[in-house]
This record gives C-alpha cells, sequence and structure tokens, in this order.
C-alpha cells in the first residue's frame, strides 16, 4: 500500500472522512502541502504527529474540508432563487423544509433565512444545515463575519440582520434561531427526508465522479415530489434524468416526480 492510501485509511479510522471519494490529485497536493508547511517529508509521520495533537489534527480537518464562504455567494443566482425557483415552490405550500447540506460557517443557511423573509414572516422560517465539519458549524453557530462576506448583501439586509461590532458584523439571534445547525457527512450519513429545497453549492467539485453520483441519488432521494436542488456556478449535472432530475435553470434541477 502506498504513503498516500495509508494515509487515507488512518484519516478514515480517525474521523470518518473518507478521502478516497474527493479528487486524489488535488486532495494529495494539498495534503502533502499542508504536512511540508508543518515540517513534515512523510504522511505516515504527519499522521502519527496530528493523532496526538488536537490543535494539528482541527488545522488538517479545516484545510482538507476547503470552508470558504460568503452571503449571497453568486448572487446572480441568488435573484434567479428568489425571483423565479421561490414562486414554484410556494406556489402549493406555504412551509418549506429547506436544506444547506454543507454550510461552511453559516453564510448559506443565513442567506436563505434572509431571502426568505421576502415570502414569509421571519418566525416562520426554518432551515437545517449541516456540514461534516464540526469547527466550521461551531463558528456558524457563533455568526461573526468580516465585512467582506457581507459585499453581495443589501443595505437593507445589513441593517436588518446584524449588529456592527467594530469592524465584524455579528449575525441576530432572530435569524440564527431560524437555523438548526448539525453535523452531516454526505457520503455516509442519513439524509433528511421529504425535502423542498436541497442547497448543495461548492462541494461535490472535490468529489470523484462516482462519489458525487451516490450524492445525487442520494439528494434525489431526500427531495419531496417537484422539490428542487440548487447546485454551485461550475457543479452542473451531467445526465440528470438518470437521478430522477430535469433542469429549470442553469443551476436549478426539479425532481420529477
Ligand atoms: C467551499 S465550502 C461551501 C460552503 C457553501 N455551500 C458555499 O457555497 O459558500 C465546502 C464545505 O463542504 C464541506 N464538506 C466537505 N466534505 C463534506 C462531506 N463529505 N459532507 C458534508 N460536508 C462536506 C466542508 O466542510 C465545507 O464547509
Amino acid at each position: 500500500m502506498d504513503q498516500y492510501s495509508m494515509f487515507m485509511d488512518l484519516v478514515f479510522k480517525k474521523s470518518g472522512i473518507d478521502l478516497a471519494s474527493y479528487k486524489e490529485k488535488q486532495m494529495k497536493r494539498r495534503i502533502e502541502a499542508l504536512a511540508a508547511r508543518r515540517g513534515f517529508n512523510s504522511l505516515p509521520d504527519y499522521f502519527t504527529c496530528l493523532d496526538n495533537d488536537n490543535k494539528l489534527y482541527y488545522e488538517f480537518i479545516n484545510y482538507i474540508t476547503i470552508n470558504v464562504s460568503e452571503f449571497y455567494r453568486n448572487p446572480g443566482q441568488w435573484k434567479v432563487l428568489q425571483e423565479e425557483i421561490m414562486p414554484i415552490l410556494l406556489k402549493d405550500k406555504k412551509g418549506l423544509k429547506i436544506w444547506s447540506c454543507a454550510c461552511s460557517t453559516g453564510e448559506e443557511p443565513y442567506s436563505l433565512v434572509m431571502l426568505l423573509t421576502e415570502f414569509m414572516k421571519l418566525e416562520e422560517v426554518k432551515i437545517i444545515a449541516t456540514d461534516i465539519d464540526e469547527e466550521a458549524i461551531e463558528k456558524a453557530k457563533t455568526g461573526i463575519y468580516k465585512e467582506n462576506s457581507l459585499k453581495n448583501l443589501s443595505s437593507a439586509f445589513v441593517d436588518r440582520f446584524f449588529i456592527k461590532d467594530c469592524s465584524q458584523y455579528r449575525i441576530t439571534d432572530e435569524v440564527k434561531k431560524r437555523v438548526e445547525f448539525r453535523k452531516l457527512n454526505l457520503l455516509k450519513d442519513d439524509y433528511p427526508p421529504q425535502c423542498d429545497l436541497i442547497v448543495c453549492r461548492n462541494v461535490l467539485i472535490y468529489f470523484t465522479e462516482q462519489a458525487k453520483q451516490h450524492i445525487y441519488k442520494k439528494f434525489s432521494g431526500a427531495l419531496s415530489s417537484k422539490g428542487i436542488l440548487f447546485v454551485g456556478s461550475t457543479e452542473q449535472i451531467v445526465l440528470p434524468g438518470k437521478y430522477n432530475f430535469s433542469p429549470i435553470k442553469a443551476f436549478f434541477y426539479t425532481k420529477n416526480n
């Protein structure tokens, strides 16, 4: 077994993260670069140290999960969500089950809460938000952001939903209460059933074709009839019909029945 395969094995046993489902070239290069930065030139040595050093371990998890996010990331797509997709979803239903499935540090589920207030009272909004990375989830629950991550938000949203704290912005408790955060590994855990909207953006790009296909099938099973899947800007699905999806707009797919 080569060093990388051994390393993947050890990481899986320790963290439950199956690196074999992520694109190997990209992931291996990133891990080797991080190990080298910390002074290790062999992956087994690096693993021995991160197995015994929590700080090193969490740095590693944080690094491989890539938590980059921002509010209303790719704003044009959020405009489509608001103006074209939400009216479809709300045509026959009042309450919606919405799942942000790789929510990172919370910008995506909190953006969904803000957008939903254009259609219902804040108290009526409920978002399920999950991620594999517990540290990211803790940050999401804290809800403190740098000004730059709010750059796509209208000043009306910033004034209504944030409290400025020196150079940082804290999301209000009223918004926080609308989101239920929990840990979920897309590769192996059960998905919340009967979702009307699944938002899965900027995570599938890291997975192998096989892992992606497995996840699309599970999304299809987790969506209600006519439910909608919202993907990231480089994550269009090849052959959506295979998963019982039809494209409705770029980056949006509906489950056929
Ligand atoms: C680049 S962020 C995307 C955040 C947000 N969806 C966005 O588009 O701005 C990718 C997120 O996917 C999460 N992730 C990676 N592998 C995952 C897995 N197997 N299951 C669930 N989340 C995963 C990472 O922890 C990270 O927070």
